[in-house]
Order: structure tokens, then C-alpha cells, then sequence
């Protein structure tokens, strides 16, 4: 089962709830290496065009931003 995001609108911010696709400071597992590979040019792909201050909410741990991780999460 992939990994999904939401992304909500309506918020003076971009808010992206990333459930079990991102975490402050990692990703979700991944059953293979494709779907490994996957999931991180999948997460590139959509994260590009977010500025910095996008609140991101994970499924489990802290809130981060896009602009911590960015800077601290190796799988970015
Ligand atoms: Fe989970």
C-alpha cells in the first residue's frame, strides 16, 4: 500500500498532512528497494514547489516544516 499525503488548503500557510510518507527527520519504510526509489523521487517531485514554511504533519512524531527538513532530513 503507497504512502499518501494530503494537502489542505485554507490556511495562511501550506499545510501537508504526510501520514507515513515523511517524518521529522525520515520516511516511511519501503518493502523493496523500487519502492524505496520510489518514494523518495515521488516525495521530491511533490515537495519541490512548497515553500519552506509548508507545516508538515506527520503521522507519527513531531510537526516540522518543509524548511527544517530541507536542512535536517537525509532522505530529502
Ligand atoms: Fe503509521
Amino acid at each position: 500500500m503507497p504512502a499518501l499525503g494530503y494537502h489542505v488548503d485554507g490556511f495562511p500557510i501550506p499545510v501537508l498532512v504526510t501520514g507515513d510518507a515523511l517524518f521529522a527527520g525520515s520516511i516511511g519504510g519501503c518493502p523493496t528497494p523500487a519502492r524505496y526509489q520510489l518514494a523518495l523521487s515521488r516525495l521530491r517531485e511533490v515537495l519541490a514547489p512548497l515553500p519552506d514554511e509548508t507545516l508538515l504533519l506527520p503521522g507519527h512524531g513531531l510537526a516540522t516544516t518543509l524548511g527544517e527538513e530541507r536542512v535536517a532530513n537525509p532522505f530529502l
